[in-house]
């Protein structure tokens, strides 16, 4: 007999010093960054303080070359400016060897400024305008095309300028049970992508050199990397036989996942994410058996989020503290959504910096604006804590720092500590003057 359906619910478990299960006592206290202590950054540069660890970011990067390097010769990362593009940020990474990654011509000119060539930008994204192409172009920058009208624009500006070009196409494919990020770029298993070849050896003007694929972000699966890059090797030999092109790069996008803490997630991150050498076996090992030696590809990596995010960590201040009507405990912090913007994706972890005693209590941790969506952490144990404690929030490197606002606050310091224990600032605090700058008051309001 069939039973009849029941909407399944889940019920919330409040924990708490109230809790009659008991409650784990044990609590961590981070007083230091990198050696340096809260306090005294504090101290110098204020709450709430943006910190960057440069020892965290090279040895992120060390980590994920060694993997893709050992298993494939010839992998070359460029870095992503859209998911920080602080400008030590970046500096840091073209010093470790990395190139540009970037997604508008905003981006393009930052790498320019940073002393970045052009040949070792590589320019994507689904809005590229014929100013910006005609500049990467000429410049000799590495375009990766996001549809048809891209394609065109540039061969306009080939035929006025007699520049030679050579481009790449953005892809997107079905991926396990993954949606498909069909926006960007042309469709691989539609045939759009075929066509889209087609029409640029018949133009004639252009040379393909590369195809691009950036498929998603934050992604668990390597499972997932297997497959793309079993679909990109296939094109690949499709395009060789057919119109007897070489590829000269397949880039695979970005997406590792950072060791942070989607929500909705309940396994710990260390069993969660993978390492950056499972996500090379998924990727190189089709590699190098579907190319001869002569004709390998550059493999290009634009990881983003994997790279930075635990290099960077928020030092806030508790402003109050209150009990809420439904028992649990509630802090206003000085650090809202508008300069950490993922807190709407991740629970990051909140670490405080002195333990004034051990039964723990849930949380919410809300932000200095005055908006009720403002909420940093929704439930979060935490020790007892009191107005003027300090809390250290990670992490939160990638995509804060491009995705902030000033939304009734300014933004904060924003300092890195270099692998010698020296802190830089790297971005100084905003004033009113400073957001100010670029507005005026028209003629007939002055009187
Ligand atoms: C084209 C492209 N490459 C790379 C990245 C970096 O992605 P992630 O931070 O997931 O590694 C992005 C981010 O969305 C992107 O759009």
């Amino acid at each position: 007999m069939r039973m009849p359906y029941e909407k399944p619910f889940i019920n919330r478990q409040r924990g708490g010093i109230t809790n009659k299960f008991g409650d784990v006592t044990q609590c961590k206290a981070q007083d230091n960054i990198e050696g340096v202590l809260i306090a005294d950054l504090t101290a110098q540069y204020g709450s709430p303080l943006m910190v960057y660890s440069e020892r965290v970011i090279r040895e992120k990067h060390r980590e994920m070359m060694r993997a893709f390097s050992t298993r494939y010769p010839k992998a070359q990362h460029a870095w992503s400016y859209k998911t920080n593009y602080l400008k030590a940020v970046c500096k840091t990474f073209h010093t470790l060897g990395s190139w540009a990654e970037v997604v508008s011509t905003m981006e393009y000119e930052m790498a320019r400024k940073l002393g970045m060539e052009p040949s070792k930008i590589i320019f994507n994204g689904p809005f590229k305008p014929y100013e910006g192409l005609q500049k990467a172009i000429t410049e000799g920058a590495i375009v990766n095309i996001d549809n048809l009208d891209e394609l065109y624009d540039i061969e306009k500006i080939v035929t006025a300028t007699g520049k030679h070009a050579q481009i790449g196409i953005r892809v997107n494919m079905a991926l396990g049970g993954m949606s498909t990020w069909d926006r960007f770029g042309f469709n691989l298993d539609d045939n759009q992508a075929h066509q889209a070849i087609k029409r640029i050896v018949a133009g004639g003007k252009v040379q393909l050199a590369g195809i691009h694929a950036h498929v998603g972000t934050f992604i668990l699966e390597t499972e997932i990397y297997r497959q793309e890059a079993q679909k990109l090797v296939s094109f690949c030999a499709a395009i060789k036989s057919e119109f007897g092109i070489t590829i000269k790069y397949l880039d695979i996008g970005g997406g590792f996942a950072s060791r942070n803490r989607l929500k909705g997630t309940y396994l710990s991150t260390a069993e969660m994410i993978p390492s950056f050498s499972a996500y090379a076996d998924a990727i190189c090992s089709n590699l190098l058996d579907a190319f001869t030696l002569e004709e390998l590809p550059i493999l290009f990596l634009e990881s983003g989020r994997a790279m930075i995010d635990e290099a960077g960590s928020l030092i806030s201040t508790v402003q109050s503290t209150k009990r809420l009507p439904n028992g649990m405990k509630g802090l206003v912090i000085d650090a809202g959504v508008n300069i950490l913007f993922t807190s709407f994706w991740y629970n990051h972890e909140v670490i405080p910096t002195v333990v004034r005693g051990y039964a723990q209590e849930d949380y919410v941790i809300y932000g200095p604006l005055c908006m009720q969506i403002d909420v940093i952490r929704e439930q979060v144990k935490l020790p007892p804590m009191e107005k003027g404690d300090r809390i250290l929030i990670q992490p939160v490197g990638a995509y804060n720092n491009t995705q902030w606002m000033q939304f009734i606050t300014l933004r904060p310091n924003v300092v890195m500590i270099s692998e010698n224990g020296e802190v830089e600032v790297i971005r100084e605090a905003e004033t009113v003057d400073y957001m100010q700058q670029g507005e005026r008051i028209p003629e007939w309001l002055k009187n």
